[in-house]
């Protein structure tokens, strides 16, 4: 059972179904709306649980009802609420997410207690997490508490992902700290300064990262799988053909399960084909938490398929 320390976000999800991206000043109809659980280092925590891996979770709440529900969903999810922080006066984050047709979405979040977060909360950890296998951060959280969870994990050589999203420039310095960088390819071009529409392809996105310091790269694809680029190999591992649902959390589900699979000492490219079947799992259900898989539910996917 890997040991995986994740320094993240949580955010309440509040999602509703739409036909198509409103215009700009345009109100849209949608429906099916939802609430529920979100937020990337959440997410990730809960499904790296689920997947069997033994999870501490650091992360900041506010003192609202939002953050009651999380307390249930950590209680529920066999996530300790030790290091979950509730802060007096702070609303927890909340996102919005978009649903179209095709199961694509967009997202806006106010991060709010997130963003309190600091580097002194992950130092009162360092016990906790120089006994981890491995580090997981992502960057709903200020970036200089993420690079601090990254620098205490090399301190004593604990393997480090860190999901650099949503995306922003990052110092080298920081990317040193980084085993594994796991951004979409939107995020890649945000790295690399490119603008949104920019043509690059993802082995070229992957080229610049590394050209900018990053150790090991596995580029998730959505539809297209995901790329692994570590020094001057680059490996393709194809994506399960599935008719997307609701991708909110596929990314999510990708990263919990490549680090349960590489903290249970398996390869980088068995890891991320392990994760594609997590990311296609979560993306074929309504919702994030319900779409997290088990095991179990990740080997009957396999004979499905
Ligand atoms: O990665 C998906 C998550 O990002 C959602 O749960 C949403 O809350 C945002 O934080």
């Amino acid at each position: 059972m890997p040991k995986i320390f994740v320094v993240g976000s949580y955010n309440t999800g509040l999602t509703i179904r739409v036909p198509r991206m409103p215009a700009l000043g345009e109100s849209l109809v949608g429906d099916s709306f939802d609430m529920g659980p979100g937020g990337k280092g959440s997410n990730q925590a809960i499904g790296a649980a689920r997947l069997g891996a033994d999870v501490r979770l650091l992360v900041c709440l506010g003192d609202d009802i939002f953050a009651k529900n999380a307390l249930r969903l950590y209680q529920r999810e066999g996530i300790g609420a030790a290091l979950v922080h509730q802060i007096a006066g702070a609303s927890s984050g909340i996102g919005f997410v978009n649903i179209l047709p095709s199961g694509e979405n967009w997202i806006t979040v106010d991060l709010g207690a997130n963003l309190l977060l600091t580097p002194q909360h992950v130092r009162d950890c360092a016990a906790e997490i120089h006994d981890s296998d491995i580090l997981m951060t992502q960057l709903e959280i200020p970036l200089e508490t993420a690079a601090a969870a990254l620098r205490l994990a090399k301190e004593n050589d604990t393997l480090t992902i860190l999901n650099p999203a949503p995306a922003q420039h990052i110092e080298q310095a920081c990317l040193a700290d980084v085993d594994i960088l796991t951004p979409n390819a939107s995020e890649a071009r945000i790295l690399l300064g490119l603008p949104p529409d920019d043509r690059s392809s993802p082995a070229d996105l992957a080229r610049g990262l590394l050209g900018l310091g990053a150790r090991q790269l596995v580029v998730t694809l959505g539809a297209e799988g995901a790329l692994i680029a570590s020094g001057e190999a680059m490996t393709h591992i194809p994506a399960l053909p599935i008719q997307a649902v609701d991708v909110t959390g596929a990314g999510d589900s990708f990263n919990a399960a490549l680090a349960v699979s590489l903290g249970a000492g398996a390869s980088l490219e068995a890891s991320v084909r392990y994760a594609v079947k997590a990311g296609a799992h979560t993306a074929l259900r309504l919702g994030v938490i319900d779409g997290l898989p088990t095991a179990a539910d990740l080997e009957n996917l396999g004979r499905e398929r």
